[in-house]
Order: structure tokens, then C-alpha cells, then sequence
């Protein structure tokens, strides 16, 4: 099967020697400031704190040719005439020789033509807000060459919802460049714009050349193809003062004597003010720069991840969980579901979302994790709702609270939980954070209210009342906000039993007691005959009595959703319900390629008793493997000891195992983040193809499931409990973990499980 890239682990990166991947194969790198995600092909975009309104650059979605355009660097080789690019695109000129390592914060391209090889290392530092891109050419053949190096970046609106304005908005940016700094300025002057940021362009060594003007640099009928500023090789000098498509383009001509190599570096900074801007561009350029910030970005990357290393014998297990697990729950934290190949820009941070992805961030940047579960409950109304998403960043800080989704705040205590867990620090549960609308609570305060507001609107059988939706969006079909949900039950159960030990061990006898009567009666409810369908836990209670998730419907007869809670919250420890709720899932929800979200798909054609739905049958909420809930199946066969299933469940979500199974070409997607969904087998052909990739939920929880389920190692409040479920695959597993400050080495023997 044709391959398009392998794992190198021993160098912690994911090679690719073939540019045209299916589909874009990106990386983000940045400092939870400024972010960029880049391709194979270096196509990609950046932004500064949020890609709605603060977008540096610009990236189409829609047209062909796709993953255009991006962080570009031409190369002109002045003895023979050609023009190429060391990452392929946008010139497409074949290459001799071509390579893309995607790495923890980094990307680094690499091709070869003529005997010269230029090299690209794109980064963001931790501690400064530009973006380097590192340049090494090298001359291997015996005589000197004679290059000329352009880069090429296209700036947009920064805000890119107004960019669709354009005619009224196109004279209030402007591009100039400034000889004595050697840098090209956007001036952004907006004047409904919060802020003004000062955003520049510029190289480490003096140019030769310029251009700020998109259209001059491609010349007349021109494109990124082959602009005329570097076929030609004269630049333009073109500047924009007044507003129009500025780029960045720098030309740097380049002797390198033979079989010798040369360095320079562009950089793409931001500040807040021209006079900051200048201060930033003088340390960028400064000697020895490049070298130290790359370093101290390995330094920040080594420490996250030297938190949890496993050698288990199983190469993907290994590195998923070592290396692109962890860089594919930071970049979800970061960015909930904004902006990827998939996300245009325009979702905020969610509340339920975001809270989820800081689950797994606890164990490795607690500090983070912490602050972005202080920012999604400083989010939350004083009467104890959440809300579907927020924009922080915005000027007005703007919220949705439609369409509203009932699990909004049953969440934060799942997180909290593992995080004071981390820590040993049960007064993060004492800071005070302001609700959205009026007034303030302390973090405990911010969880109680939440459950409560669930409690509080429960429906006719007592369970929580659905609204729009509950975790799974596609409910939302049904249109009904009375109907009840069997999953939001259980997780409030869970959610209140976990709740209970915070009003323990802070001495709140009556919320303890509150939390002791809902789960005592969330349990009964659960496991009333209402909900119980004989072999699992129906979905849905509808309010005309219709039952969603049973054995008499045509279609949707199982959810895997109550079955995995059920086992989860402890509901499913009555009369061994969950045992058989979790084999009703092995018998009707497992494929070849994962565990379906329910089954059979609603085709809503031609059994007009379903409704119409939006998914095709196979897809998304209709039907698909939903990996997201297929990390909860993983948990709750390492609960029920079965690590056989357990971990078949996982293998089948691993984007590694999967892409090499069925094929990189088939699969499309990365080989190394996870993906939201895999197509169930109603979809025919597409079957086992995967959705949308990097922003999912399922790299928090399949974090959380690998490290504290299937190998066991759990942060409690007085230590590490070990307790792993391994499958009888893996005999022993050493693994690396560092807690409080210290290091635990811990070996894993399966005959003494
Ligand atoms: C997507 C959404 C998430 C939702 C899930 C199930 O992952 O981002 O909010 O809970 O789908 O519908």
C-alpha cells in the first residue's frame, strides 16, 4: 500500500517523503499566543490569541488548488533559471529529493534540486510572538552557486468574517517597508477594531529585494505558480500604503561556495505597538537568537511530555501516548474547535468542549489546564448554566447560549477532579471566579450551582430534561427539549458521587447530603424499567413516550452512550446491568473498524416513524464510529477488568494502527492525531474513512484512558494508584511518571495483574 510518511520515534517526528498526501497533513506550532498550522506543503495560516478576528495571515478552505496558501519560500537558482520550492508547493516543481519531519512545536522541510538543498524550520518560541522560519541552504555540488531566496506570506483582514467587506474595509490596512529596519509593516487601522496590533515581516540578514503588494509580486494574470517578482528576478518594490492584498516578500541573494552551506532566518512577529514590535525585531535578529529559542521550545516540549512515557512493546500505543497524544490534547485545549483544515474559524471555546480538553492538559500543564477551567467557568450564568460557546477575546466577549445543550455544567467537576488529583491542591476548589452575568463563587460553588441548575430541571420520570441536545448534538433532531436523558443521568450520578467527597472533605454536611440523596435517587430512576430495555440502557426518553435506544425500535435500537456510563457512574453495578449492557455493545455496535454510536442508522426514508436527520447513515451522530465515545468504552472495560476489549477498542481508534491498516491513501487524514469519527459500515465504500481531524474531545479522553485505565497509573488524592488492565498482548510495560515533583518508575507485569 502506498505510504506517504512513517513514525521516526527515536526523533519524536512523523516523516513524510511524498508532498501530495490526500489531504493536507498539518502541525500546529505556537506558544498559546501566536499559532500557526502548516501542511506538507507548508500551506497553512497563523493568527495571534484567536483566529476570528486576529488572523495574520491568510489561508483559502474552499477553492482548488487546496492547502493554499502559506508560509512560502522560493528559490531561484540563478546559474540554471529555475524557480522551485524546497516544500513543493505553490511552484510544484518536481523535486529530487523531499522531506517534511511534523515535530513537538516544530515543522521542517526539506528539498533537494540540482545539487542544492534548502531546508526550512518552521517554529513559534515559547517566549516571543514570532514565527521563525529557519533557513539552511547547502551547496553540494563543486562549483558555487548563486541563489536567491523569497519568502512569500499573504496578509488578509485580521478580521475574517469583515474580510467579505472588503471594498469598504480595504483602506484600513496598509503595507510599507521600511529600509532601515528591513521590515515590511501591516498597519492595521481598523477603527471598530479592539486592538491594533503591529504586525511586521523581516529577515535576519538585509534583503536584496521586496514586495507588499500581493498582485505586483505575481505580476499580471499572475499566481502563486510562478510569480513574475521572482521568475524575473527583479522585485517590485511594490508597497501599499493605502490598503489593498499585501504579502510579505523578501528577497535574499546567496553565494555559497562549494559544498558549503549557508544560514538565514524570516521571521513574522506581533506586538501590541510599533515601539514593542521594535524591541521584538531587534532581539529576533539579534546573533545566536534562532538557535537558543528552538532550544528552549525542545526544553518546553521535553518537560510536557517527560510527564508520562510508556514502553509497552506495542510501537503505537507507545507513541501516541509518549508523543502525539499529548501535542493533540494541547493544541485541543488551546483551540476547543476554532481553526483546523477541517474548522474555518468561527466556533469560540465551549464550554462542555473545552472543559473536556483540559481533562488530560491536568497531568502535564496543570498551570494551563487550571487557568482555561477558570476561564470556561468565569463563563458560567449566576443561576448555575453554562452555555453552548463563548468568544473570550472578542470585544464584547460575546456568548451563544443557543442551541442549548442540557450537560453543559455536569462537566467541570470531571476535570476539576483530575486536576486537584494532579496537584495534591484542594484549594483550587476555594478560588473565587466571577460568573459571566453577576457576582462570583468560589470553583466548588461554580460546580454545586451547575449541578444543581441540572437537578433542577429534570423532566417527568426525573431525569435530566434533553433541551436541545445533550453531549451527543445529533439528538437535536428530535426536536423535542421535554424528552429526558438516560446519559445525562448517569453522569450527573457520577458527577454528584464525585462531588460528594469535595463536600466531605471541606465539612459541607448539607451538600453532602444533597449529593448523596440525587445519586441514591439518579439510581433508582437509572435503573427503573423506564430505562432499563432488558439487555441495555435505553437513550432517549421522549416526552409523547416514545423510548430512543431500545430493542422495539426499527432504528437507533442501541446508543453506546448509557451503556459506557452506566458502567462509568456505578449505575450499571445493579444485578450486573453494566457487564451486560457493555456485551449488548460488543454484540451490536462493534465493526471491524470501531464501536458504532448507535445502531442501526435513522435513514429517515422511507420509515416515516424516524425522523429526518442530518448525518448520512454512517456518519457523525448517525451512526458513525464516535471516537469520542468510544474513549468512555475503553474506560469502562478496564472497569470491568476486560482488557482484551478494552484495548481492542482503543487499537481501533489509534490513527496510527488504523491508517496503517487500511491504508495511508484510504485513511487521508494524519496518521498521528486522532480523528472525531470514523464512517460506520452503513456508508458502503466510505466505511472506515475518518472525519475530521486534530480538534476532538477523543485526545483528552483517549489520554486519560490509555494512561489511567489500560496501564493504570492514576493521580488520587494521596498518591499514584496503580491498577492496570493490560491486554494479554502486553506482557510488560515500563512506564515514567512524574508526579508532584517526583519520578515514579513503574513496571507493569501482566501475571501480577
Ligand atoms: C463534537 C462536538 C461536541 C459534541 C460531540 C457529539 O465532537 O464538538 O461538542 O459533544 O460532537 O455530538
Amino acid at each position: 500500500m502506498k505510504e506517504f510518511g512513517r513514525f521516526d520515534d527515536g526523533r519524536k517526528e512523523f516523516a513524510i517523503d511524498d508532498p501530495a498526501t490526500p489531504q493536507p497533513w498539518i502541525n500546529y506550532i505556537g506558544n498559546t499566543r501566536l499559532t500557526a498550522f502548516i501542511s506538507q506543503q507548508a500551506g497553512g495560516l497563523a493568527w495571534h490569541i484567536e483566529p476570528q478576528t486576529r488572523r495574520l495571515t491568510r489561508y483559502y478552505w474552499l477553492p482548488l488548488p487546496q492547502d493554499r496558501p502559506g508560509f512560502y519560500v522560493y528559490v531561484k537558482n540563478n546559474k540554471t533559471g529555475s524557480v522551485w520550492n524546497p516544500h513543493f508547493a505553490p511552484t510544484c516543481k518536481a523535486l529530487e529529493k523531499y522531506e517534511c519531519r511534523h515535530g513537538l512545536g516544530y515543522t521542517r522541510i526539506a528539498g533537494e534540486l540540482d545539487d542544492i538543498k534548502v531546508e526550512v524550520t518552521y517554529f513559534i518560541p515559547p517566549d516571543e510572538d514570532v514565527m521563525v522560519w529557519s533557513v539552511t541552504a547547502e551547496n553540494k555540488s563543486s562549483r558555487e552557486a548563486s541563489l536567491t531566496l523569497t519568502s512569500y506570506v499573504e496578509f488578509g483582514l485580521l478580521d475574517f468574517q469583515r474580510e467579505n467587506f472588503w471594498c469598504y474595509l480595504k483602506n484600513h490596512i496598509g503595507f510599507t517597508y521600511e529600509p532601515k529596519s528591513s521590515w515590511i509593516k501591516y498597519d492595521y487601522h481598523v477603527f471598530e477594531a479592539p486592538f491594533t496590533p503591529a504586525i511586521f515581516f523581516t529577515s535576519s540578514q538585509k534583503p536584496t529585494g521586496f514586495d507588499c503588494s500581493r498582485n505586483a509580486f505575481c505580476g499580471k494574470n499572475g499566481n502563486l505558480d510562478m510569480p513574475e517578482s521572482v521568475s524575473s528576478g527583479k522585485m517590485k518594490s511594490s508597497e501599499l500604503p493605502s490598503g489593498g492584498h499585501g504579502c510579505g516578500a523578501l528577497s535574499i541573494d546567496m553565494k555559497i561556495p562549494a559544498g558549503t552551506k549557508k544560514e538565514t532566518a524570516y521571521f513574522l512577529g506581533v506586538a501590541d505597538n510599533w515601539g514593542k514590535a521594535a524591541a521584538l525585531r531587534k532581539k529576533i535578529t539579534g546573533r545566536g537568537y534562532v538557535a537558543e529559542a528552538f532550544s528552549s521550545l525542545q526544553k518546553t516540549w521535553g518537560r510536557k511530555i517527560g510527564t508520562f512515557q510508556v514502553s509497552s512493546g506495542d510501537a503505537h500505543m507507545d507513541r501516541m501516548v509518549n508523543i502525539w497524544n499529548p501535542l493533540n490534547c494541547q493544541v485541543t485545549l488551546e483551540r476547543t474547535r476554532d481553526i483546523s483544515t477541517d474548522h474555518l474559524g468561527f466556533d469560540g471555546m465551549r464550554f462542555r468542549d473545552t472543559m473536556q480538553d483540559a481533562l488530560a492538559v491536568t497531568s502535564f500543564d496543570a498551570k494551563f489546564a487550571a487557568e482555561r477551567i477558570k476561564l470556561v467557568l468565569s463563563y458560567q450564568h449566576s443561576d448555575g448554566s453554562g452555555n453552548f460557546s463563548f468568544y473570550p477575546y472578542s470585544a464584547e466577549k460575546k456568548v451563544n447560549v443557543h442551541p442549548e445543550r442540557c450537560d453543559n455544567t455536569v462537566w467541570p467537576i470531571f476535570t476539576i477532579d483530575n486536576l486537584i488529583k494532579e496537584t495534591g491542591d484542594l484549594s483550587f476548589m476555594d478560588e473565587t471566579v466571577p460568573y459571566r452575568d453577576k457576582g462570583e463563587a468560589t470553583v466548588y460553588g461554580h460546580i454545586l450551582n451547575g449541578l444543581k441548575y441540572i437537578w433542577n430541571r429534570r423532566g417527568k420520570t426525573g431525569l435530566p430534561s434533553l433541551y436541545d441536545a445533550d453531549w451527543n448534538d445529533g439528538l437535536a433532531v428530535f426536536r423535542d427539549p421535554k424528552a429526558e436523558s438516560v446519559m445525562l443521568g448517569m453522569q450527573l450520578l457520577h458527577a454528584v458521587k464525585m462531588f460528594r467527597e469535595y463536600s466531605l472533605k471541606k465539612g459541607r454536611k448539607s451538600d453532602a447530603e444533597w449529593c448523596r440523596k440525587a445519586a441514591d435517587e439518579m439510581n433508582s430512576i437509572l435503573n427503573s424499567d423506564k430505562v432499563w430495555d432488558g439487555k441495555w440502557y435505553r437513550r432517549l426518553l421522549l416526552s409523547n413516550g416514545m423510548k430512543l435506544g431500545s430493542s422495539s425500535r426499527k432504528q437507533g435500537k442501541i446508543y453506546l452512550e448509557p451503556q459506557v456510563w452506566a458502567v462509568i457512574s456505578g449505575a450499571g453495578d445493579f444485578k450486573g446491568r453494566g457487564k451486560i449492557a457493555m456485551d449488548s455493545v460488543r454484540k451490536y455496535l462493534n465493526t471491524a473498524n470501531g464501536l458504532m454510536i448507535h445502531s442501526p442508522p435513522y435513514t429517515g426514508i422511507p420509515n416515516p416513524e424516524d425522523p429526518p436527520i442530518g448525518n448520512a447513515p454512517g456518519t457523525g451522530e448517525n451512526g458513525a464510529i464516535f471516537c469520542h465515545a468510544v474513549c468512555w468504552a475503553v474506560i469502562a472495560e478496564c472497569i470491568l477488568g476486560r482488557g482484551d476489549y478494552a484495548y481492542e477498542y482503543y487499537r481501533k481508534n489509534l490513527p496510527a494502527f488504523m491508517a496503517e491498516k487500511l491504508g495511508q491513501e484510504f485513511w487521508e487524514r494524519e496518521p498521528y492525531v486522532f480523528t472525531s469519527t470514523i464512517v460506520g459500515p452503513a456508508a458502503g465504500k466510505s466505511f472506515g474513512k475518518p472525519g475530521i481531524s486534530w480538534l476532538t474531545g477523543t485526545a483528552s479522553w483517549m489520554y486519560i484512558a490509555a494512561t489511567q485505565y489500560i496501564l493504570g497509573v492514576k493521580p488520587d488524592f494521596d498518591g499514584l494508584a496503580i491498577r492496570p488492565c493490560l491486554p494479554k498482548s502486553i506482557k510488560n510495560a515500563a512506564v515514567t511518571r512524574i508526579f508532584r515533583g517526583k519520578k515514579y518508575d513503574i513496571d507493569l507485569h501482566s501475571k501480577h495483574i
